[in-house]
């Protein structure tokens, strides 16, 4: 829990790079105050640090040996500015839907960084990627295999394959995003032989080219030993691709894919996972593995998300209804309400998930009262901070803002209660830049006939 002696703290790990609370107690980021920017754009509003999000770039593309063996996974958070800042620092693109791809195309990133995912692509999205020259597809089904055999036929064109492997390897996370155990609906199974039989029946479709193994064990991953046995799992069916099948085809198979899942700090209590002392371990292993397997090292890529962009963001809403509600003989507790919630942020809801929330106009110095934060939608379940002793000076008024709200909130908004999406602000050395505008009353009926 936060304790009221440093709830006018802004945790470093936790907030974007370029955060600072001023002597006036109102929090700036990347110079500009966040009052400034509610006041232009209205709440609830997403602020993000451009240069937060580029040096998390940077970070990881040193720390695996180049952005080509980094691909942003933008169903984490997508628009057309993300991604010409994701092609800006070299980075390569994870996609997952026609959608993230048209997006992508739109700010002219070049679709030989992409690499698209999903377990249910559809002849319409697999067509769009063979057609524009996406680099890699990532092969999730027998049924798929198939199907891009043959659309890549009548484009008159090889496309070029991994396959996704489930190493059976169950990260510690939260079950619903825990991807890589066996009873899930994502990849080919290592166990059963169905992965190897995938790599083999892609070696001999004529319009597929196997250019290397996936696997993604999870999300919001702290234990680092995940990744490492994984890859040694996905190391080992390479080297019986390469014992087992025929040789001239199986030359060019050399990317070894492990997917994101790299864990950040939502609360002060947490610490982020060390991406650089991890990827330099992990680069060692697989090298290690594969020489003692006997087969060439392959190149070494990820597909990191929520450690690149989640940091880089917080919301900013304004404080509405506060409400003194009777617990039972011995507690009350303080429902404070703010002007989104489970709309712009479903992740408290859907997993549990805790965030950093601060006061970010003014000082607050009350006494400690037990607090939860909750939106204003509909469902008592709408809550963004469960339980914490927050200051009783807390108002209406106030602008509270959460942290670490990059990832997986916008992108995973609704409009439920025809609740119109926030603004998307990006900040850098002073000035703001309206990333997407706020939806609008009209927006909400603008998909009627
Ligand atoms: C295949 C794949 N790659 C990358 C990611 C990104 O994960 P994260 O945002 O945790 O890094 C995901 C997330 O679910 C995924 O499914």
């Amino acid at each position: 829990m936060t304790s009221v002696q440093n709830f006018n703290e802004v945790p470093a790990h936790v907030w974007p790079r370029n955060s600072l609370r001023q002597e006036d107690g109102v929090i700036t980021i990347a110079g500009v105050p966040l009052p400034e920017i509610a006041e232009e754009y209205g709440t609830p509003v997403f602020v993000v640090d451009e240069d937060d999000f580029r040096s998390r770039c940077q970070d990881m593309a040193k720390a695996f040996g180049g952005g080509d063996n980094v691909h942003y996974a933008s169903k984490a958070f997508l628009n057309k500015t993300i991604a010409r800042w994701v092609d800006e620092e070299g980075l390569s693109l994870d996609i997952a839907s026609l959608g993230e791809l048209r997006i992508a195309l739109a700010a002219d990133f070049p679709a030989s960084r992409i690499t698209a995912h999903g377990n249910n692509k559809g002849p319409e999205f697999l067509r769009a990627c063979v057609r524009e020259g996406v680099s890699h597809i990532v092969l999730d089904s027998e049924q798929e295999l198939e199907l891009l055999d043959l659309i890549a036929a009548r484009e008159g064109k090889i496309q070029e394959v991994l396959i996704r492997v489930k190493p059976g390897i169950e990260a510690h996370t939260h079950e619903f995003i825990a991807t890589s155990h066996e009873d899930q609906k994502f990849g080919f199974s290592l166990a059963s032989g169905s992965a190897f039989a995938a790599a083999r029946a892609a070696v001999n479709a004529e319009n597929l080219k196997l250019v290397g193994l996936h696997c993604h064990v999870g999300s919001q991953v702290f234990d680092a030993e995940g990744f490492s046995l994984a890859a040694e799992r996905v190391l080992g069916l390479l080297s019986q691709i390469h014992a087992e099948l025929d040789p001239a085809a199986v030359t060019g198979i050399s990317v070894l894919d492990l997917g994101g899942g790299y864990g950040i700090a939502y609360t002060a209590a947490e610490e982020p996972l060390n991406v650089g002392a991890v990827a330099t371990e992990l680069i060692a292993k697989v090298a290690e593995h594969a020489t003692s397997l006997g087969i060439e090292t392959p190149q070494l890529m990820v597909e990191p998300g929520r450690a690149i962009v989640g940091p880089s963001t917080v919301t900013v809403y304004e404080v509405g209804t506060i409400k003194d509600v009777h617990v039972d003989d011995e507690n009350t507790r303080r429902y404070i309400s703010v002007d989104g919630g489970m709309s712009d942020n479903i992740r408290p809801a859907l997993y549990g998930s805790e965030y950093d929330a601060r006061v970010v106009s003014r000082f607050v110095d009350g006494d400690p009262v037990a607090s939860r934060v909750v939106g204003s939608h509909c469902e008592s379940g709408d809550i963004l901070i469960h339980d914490q002793q927050y200051p009783s000076d807390i108002r209406t008024g106030d602008l509270m803002a959460l942290a670490a709200t990059g990832a997986y909130c916008y992108a995973m908004s609704s409009r439920y209660n025809q609740f119109t999406r926030p603004a998307v602000v990006a900040v850098r050395a002073g000035q703001t830049k309206l990333m997407l505008r706020r939806e609008t009353l009209e927006d909400l009926l603008s998909l009627e006939p």
